[in-house]
């Protein structure tokens, strides 16, 4: 099994908050889902390039069928008054050999906290421990928190594709 398969840290944020960087486990689904359901349309427009609601059963299947090789996905999870709860997510996917193509999301209300700069810092750590050179990711222009994550992650900006809405 992929060491990236069992990664866990737990970071403090700025404001106290305490988060683990997990990697995306088998029976994260019901919690990934859930995550999906406190998103803003906005904020899951900028994920998927879509006006997301629901997913078919297949992109579910993708989502959670994770070889932590070539398609390794990291979740963030907060302590709430309920239990613990998965609050963003990110991932990435090897297209060319040392090339991977990363996608990221964090509930609306866990925006702008350093949770999408946390997954980014570990998500890379993993692609440079399994030798990738290059992340690129598909964001839109006026997505400056993607960009600032993507700026400090030590990756090269080179490559990120800015695709345009019409
Ligand atoms: C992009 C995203 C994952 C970032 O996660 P986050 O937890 O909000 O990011 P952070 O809190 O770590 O902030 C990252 C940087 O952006 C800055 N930032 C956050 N919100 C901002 C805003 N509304 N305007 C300008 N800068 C902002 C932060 O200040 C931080 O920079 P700093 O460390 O220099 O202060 C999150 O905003 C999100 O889920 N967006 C919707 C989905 C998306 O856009 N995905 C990217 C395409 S794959």
């Amino acid at each position: 099994m992929p060491e990236a398969a069992t990664y866990s840290v737990v970071e403090t944020l700025r404001n106290g908050r305490r988060v683990e960087i997990r990697a995306l486990r088998p029976d994260d689904q019901a919690g990934l889902l859930t995550a999906v359901g406190r998103t803003s349309a906005q904020s899951l427009f900028r994920r998927f390039f879509a006006a997301k609601r629901g997913f078919t059963e297949q992109e579910v299947a993708f989502f959670m069928n994770i070889d932590f090789t070539n398609h390794v996905a990291l979740v963030a999870v907060v302590e709430e008054a309920g239990g613990p709860v998965i609050v963003g997510g990110a991932r990435y996917i090897v297209g060319q050999p040392g090339q991977a193509e990363v996608a990221f999301v964090v509930v609306d209300e866990y925006q702008g906290q350093g949770i999408g700069a946390a997954l980014m810092r570990h998500l890379a750590a993993i692609a440079r421990n399994s030798g990738l050179r290059e992340l690129i990711a598909e964001v839109l222009p006026d997505n400056t928190p993607m960009l600032k994550v993507f700026e400090k992650s030590g990756f090269s900006l080179e490559s990120v594709r800015e695709i345009t809405t019409f």
